[in-house]
Parts: C-alpha cells; structure tokens; sequence
C-alpha cells in the first residue's frame, strides 16, 4: 500500500518524471486514463532559483493533476533547500529528489542525479536538507548504485527512510547500464523487504502484463512507468483493468487514439509556438500509431510536418484512404497511401 501524505493508494501505476514528455499535459492524459500519481520531469534547483523562466514553467501545477509530484535535481544544499520552497508555494502533493539521473552532463560533470551515487554522504545530507525543508512529504528516485560493483540500495534505502523520506522509487538498474541490459527487479524486493516505506518499482515495464508480474515479483507498493507510457497513455488503464479482472482490454482504436493525439497537440499548441509544438510531439507520435497496419508513410509523412494544419490534413487522408477500401484490403501488407507534401500557407504580402 502507498501510504504517504494523505495519499492511499492500493497498487498504484505511476508515470515516470521523463524530461521533455511528463510536462503538464501528458501528465493530466496520464491521469486521466488512469495513472494514480505523477511526476514532474526533473527541474534544476539552481534553474529554478535563478528564475529561469523555462525552469519555473516545469512546476506549474494544474487542479485536475492531483496527485502530483515535483521532482527536483541539485547538489548544493542551499540551492536545494530553495527549490524546495518555490516548488512547495505551488502546491503538489510531494516533493521527489532525483539521483537516478545517469546523463554525463548531470551526474558526472554537475555532480548530481545518479553522481550523488558515488556519494552517499553528500547524498543523504542533501536529502536530510530537503526534508527539514519541506512541510510536505519528501519521496527519493534512485538506481542501483554506480555501477554493479558498488550496489548500495539496501543500506541507502535504509537510510533514506531513517532520514524521514517517506517513500522510494527504485530504477533497478546502476548508472553503468545507462539504459542498458535488463532493470534486475530481484532488488527491488530486496529493498521492500529491508525498509517499511512505500518501495515504487520502475524499469522495463512495457506492457500491462508486466505491471501485474512486478506486483507479484517484487511486492513492490506501485509500479512506475516510463517510456511505455509515451503514445500510449492507456497502459494504466489497461493494467488497471489487468490487476482486477485479469483481462487486459487492450488498445483502443486507431482512430480514438488519434483523437487523444490530437488533443493532446492542442493542448502542446496553448502552451508553446506552432512548429516547436508540432515538433515536440513527434516523440508522442509512433505509440500513437503502433501496431496500425500499413502506417509507415503516414508516420514519416507526419515526422516531417511543422503545423498542425499538415498534420491533420495527413491524418484525415490517411483515414479516407481507409473508409475506401474493404478491411481485407486495407490490412494487406501490400497496400499503404503516398502523402505529398503539405504546401506551405501563403501570407499575403503585407499592403502598407
Ligand atoms: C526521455 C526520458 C526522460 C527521463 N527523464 C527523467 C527525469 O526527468 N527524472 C527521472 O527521475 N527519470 C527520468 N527518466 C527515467 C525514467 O523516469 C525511468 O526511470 C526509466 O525510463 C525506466 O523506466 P521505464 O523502463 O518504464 O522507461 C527519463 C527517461 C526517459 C526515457
């Protein structure tokens, strides 16, 4: 059971702070297809100290995304300590500490993230520093350890919940493997059995079955996902449904997912220029199109869209070109549309 703050979750399905993809409108999708916390991407303490503008934009906070968590990255105790006031004055239900951050720019050169690893001293007195800091619950994301010959997690955990976190994530994987190799889940029960907060699993969840198998493997309290949430925000619903019926529901339709992509486009385009947003949603793009037949030249033809304009038109084409022909037909291997390209809107010359 995740018991922290006033939160009381039985089994929970987390989405994993990503840099550049848990910003705030993929984190509401998240939540509402089902995703019972999430987190925002990492924020610099010092960014967000030195009033960076795009630093301070990453903690805004909307009503409907409760439960929320802000995660925070640093490794000085004051720049820490303030981060934490201005990312509690916006209101989320925890603040999560991240030392799983294994890019070379953060760990190694800033000296935090998964650097603090090698650290553990630094580590702990920083986190000591955010909870006396934080009137609300202060939760840590970590790995392994540095690499597979200094695994420190049990005793870390150990002591991190001895400090007053009151939950942990684990990435089960040390800062060598990067992303490589496979997340070694047996750590994960090790340290739920060491420690009695919350231990959230994260690592290689790729489908709704495995967040049952992490349940059942690891006795884990939640189950975070990351990349498997990317274009294709009804995992958690899916493995919600998994986890009490026993039977997974399955994608919804092509079209209904397009329609959620386009929303969520939308939403990117409030927020942010046209071809920035555009743009940026690429990433989102091939999860909503995955297992699609015959969507390869849909798919690049999309990729080199900049405007929303191109890209429904694109879509709208490419569903046209479906309404016409027999299923058989459409589902055959051999058959996909060609897609010019969208010219460019004219502007008028400007008449003085
Ligand atoms: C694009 C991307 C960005 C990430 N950014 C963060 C981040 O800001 N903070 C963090 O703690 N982990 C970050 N991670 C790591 C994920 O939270 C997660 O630990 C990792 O992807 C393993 O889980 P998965 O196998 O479900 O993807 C990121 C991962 C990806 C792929």
């Amino acid at each position: 059971m995740f018991e922290v703050g006033t939160m009381r979750i039985e089994r929970g399905i987390f989405l994993a702070p990503m840099e550049d993809v848990s910003e705030q409108p993929f984190r509401r999708l998240c939540r509402r297809f089902g995703a019972d916390l999430v987190y925002t991407e990492f924020v610099s303490s010092e960014g967000l100290i030195r009033e960076a503008a795009r630093t301070q934009a990453k903690i805004v906070l909307a009503e409907d995304e409760h439960p929320v968590g802000i995660q925070l990255y640093g490794n000085r105790h004051a720049a820490l300590v303030e981060a934490t006031h201005l990312a509690v004055s916006q209101g989320p239900d925890l603040i999560d500490i991240n030392f799983g951050c294994p890019v070379k720019k953060i760990a190694c050169k800033s000296g935090a993230g998964s650097g603090l690893l090698r650290e553990p001293e630094l580590l702990l007195s920083l986190t000591r520093s955010v909870v006396e800091a934080s009137p609300l619950p202060v939760t840590v994301k970590t790995r392994l350890g540095w690499d597979e010959k200094s695994i420190i997690i049990v005793d870390l955990a150990r002591r991190l919940e001895d400090l007053g976190v009151k939950a942990l994530t684990l990435h089960a994987r040390t800062r060598s493997q990067m992303f490589k190799g496979e997340a070694a889940w047996e750590w994960i029960g090790k340290v739920k059995r060491a420690v009695s907060i919350p231990v959230i699993g994260n690592g290689d969840v790729k489908e709704p079955a495995d967040v049952a198998r992490m349940f059942a493997q690891t006795g884990c309290d939640a189950v975070m996902i990351g990349r498997a949430a990317i274009g294709n925000p009804w995992i958690f619903q899916r493995a919600r449904a998994l986890l009490q019926t026993g039977v997974d529901p399955g994608p919804p339709s092509l079209e209904a997912r397009i329609e959620v992509y386009l929303g969520l486009l939308d939403e990117e385009l409030a927020r942010k220029d046209e071809p920035r947003a555009v743009r940026e949603m690429r990433k989102h793009l091939s999860g909503y199109l995955r297992g699609a037949p015959n969507v390869s030249h849909l798919r690049a033809a999309l990729m080199a869209e900049e405007t929303r304009r191109g890209v429904v038109e694109k879509i709208e084409q490419f569903l046209e070109w479906r309404r016409r022909r027999p299923e058989e037909e459409w589902r055959a291997a051999a058959v996909q549309p060609t897609f010019e390209p969208t010219p460019a809107v004219e502007v008028p010359e400007a008449v003085s």
